[in-house]
């Protein structure tokens, strides 16, 4: 009763104010009004505060139309009608002005993964815009502020299951690094338009608590590197920049150049182990930031997670292989530099079982290391719920947009994340890149094992309303989202 009585107050008090943003008025919660909007004076202030450069125009369409694999063609939805989209490509300091028009027969966002942007362009359904309705158009537009790989999808339901993704690098216009020539390599897992199947479909079995027969029972297994259960889907196929082993995409380079990799995992519920057979590679990014380079012979990748790394070339035909963790499965793709019979389309070089560079064995650039400071404030996030009931969330609570976990500019904040379920899970927070744990290795999106807890630490520079949420797009959909409001 008091509850409701109180509501009733402040949504009288607020509407005399000429106040009618309510939307996150709970018992326990401070009415929305109280937290920065999206287009808020603030977000205008922290974009000027970019100094925002040359525009540069982009125009793409989430179309529904055949899309061919390489040898399989699968009717889905993808940007343009190709698997990756087309990559936007711009310097740091750029404006990007990219208009969506939606020709799918539902709703749709973009989000731009990694990117400290404008609030407003950030592409949250009902929280930083409106959906985009099908036939809609919509435009967004912010400074791409700093050098990296990124990429962009949607961020409704379990639309980024489908083939709707593409890079975002943003070029360092002072770029240190030496090196030759670049590849964007892009890693999916695969079953939309497979045999009927949809991430719609797909997410109702598992919901339905069939994922214990369509995942582990079915083939998704264990891995040691994850510390238990890989997934929860089977997928029918792995793909490399968008196309299946039997027709994989081909870098062709000549021996000795310096090729720099900007790996990118565009999965739905697969990490990738991922080795290039012949070489060790040169980790020079964590998810776009500069890390002091270490030679790993293979990289873990979780979903979300990009990697750059350099490598000097052999001369031959080389498999770069992305093993889908834990379910015995491999995409592929080529590096040439000479003539020469390509390997099998199963190949499984030694450099898998190799050293993995973990997080702990990483540190940031120096020029890109959070300086030391105490947290003002920290947030624990528990993971929590499980396969069974399909009831993943943080703390308990699945997502509801109008439940904000309070922050305030100029804060140094440390997120804790305690994974009390049995799986492991790619967090990823919006609008920042945290530093991990005592490594400070600075990452937007970080595997947490089971069992484990990850310390994301960030300064709270860029005022909005920010999604954090399991990368696996079925534990998303399932609840394990949330969010942090800047209070005004
Ligand atoms: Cu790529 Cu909200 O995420
Ligand atoms: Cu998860």
């Amino acid at each position: 009763m008091q509850p409701i009585h109180r509501r009733t107050l402040l949504r009288a008090g607020l509407a005399t104010a000429g106040v009618t943003a309510l939307a996150g008025c709970t018992d326990d919660q401070p009415p929305d009004a109280t937290f920065v909007a999206p287009d808020g004076e603030e977000v205008h202030t922290a974009e000027a505060n970019r100094h925002p450069g040359a525009t540069r125009e982009f125009r793409f369409a989430a179309v529904a139309a055949p899309v061919d694999l390489g040898g399989v063609s699968v009717t889905t939805w993808s940007y343009d009608g190709t698997v990756p989209g087309r990559p936007i490509r711009v310097t740091a300091g750029e404006v990007v002005r990219a208009s969506l028009v939606n020709r799918l027969p539902e709703h749709t966002t973009v989000h731009w993964h990694g990117l400290a942007l404008r609030n407003d362009a950030d592409g949250v359904p009902d929280v930083t815009q409106k959906p985009v309705k099908a036939g809609g158009e919509h435009v967004y537009e912010f400074t791409a502020g700093h050098p990296g790989t990124f990429w962009f999808h949607p961020h409704a339901g379990v639309q980024l299951d489908r083939g709707l993704y593409a890079p975002l690098i943003v070029e360092d216009p002072h770029e240190p690094l030496a090196y030759d020539d670049e590849w964007v390599v892009v890693l999916d897992d695969w079953l939309d338009g497979v045999d009927g199947r949809t991430p719609d479909a797909q997410f109702a079995q598992l919901r339905k608590g069939m994922g214990m027969m369509g995942g582990h029972m079915m083939g998704v297994g264990s891995s040691y590197l994850l510390g238990g259960d890989a997934g929860d889907v089977r997928y029918p196929h792995y793909v490399l920049n968008g196309r299946l082993p039997a027709a994989p995409a081909v870098y062709q380079g000549r021996p000795g150049g310096r090729l720099r990799m900007r790996l990118i995992n565009a999965g739905g519920d697969t990490a990738f182990r991922v080795a290039l057979g012949g070489h060790r590679m040169t980790v020079t990014h964590t998810d776009g930031y500069p890390v002091q380079p270490v030679d790993s012979d293979a990289l873990l990748v979780g979903m979300g997670e990009r990697y750059d790394v350099l490598v000097t070339l052999a001369d031959g035909v080389f498999p770069l292989v992305a093993l889908a963790e834990g379910k015995d499965a491999t995409a592929l793709g080529l590096v040439r530099t000479a003539s020469g019979a390509a390997p099998t389309a199963t190949a499984r070089p030694g450099e898998l079982d190799g050293k993995i560079v973990a997080y702990r064995n990483l540190k940031p650039a120096e020029a890109v290391r959070l300086p030391a400071r105490n947290p003002d404030r920290t947030i624990e996030l528990k993971l929590t719920g499980g396969m069974m009931n399909y009831d993943w969330a943080f703390n308990n609570s699945r997502y509801d947009p109008k439940r904000l976990t309070p922050v305030r500019a100029g804060e140094r904040v440390r997120v804790a994340f305690v994974n009390t379920t049995t799986m492991w899970h790619p967090v990823h927070l919006h609008g920042h890149t945290f530093a991990v744990g005592d490594s400070g290795l600075r990452m937007d999106t970080a595997i947490v094992l089971p069992g484990q807890t990850l310390a994301a630490s960030f300064d709270a520079d860029n005022p909005g309303r920010w999604m954090v949420h399991c990368h696996n797009v079925y534990h998303a959909e399932g609840g394990m989202m949330t969010l942090l409001g800047y209070q005004k």
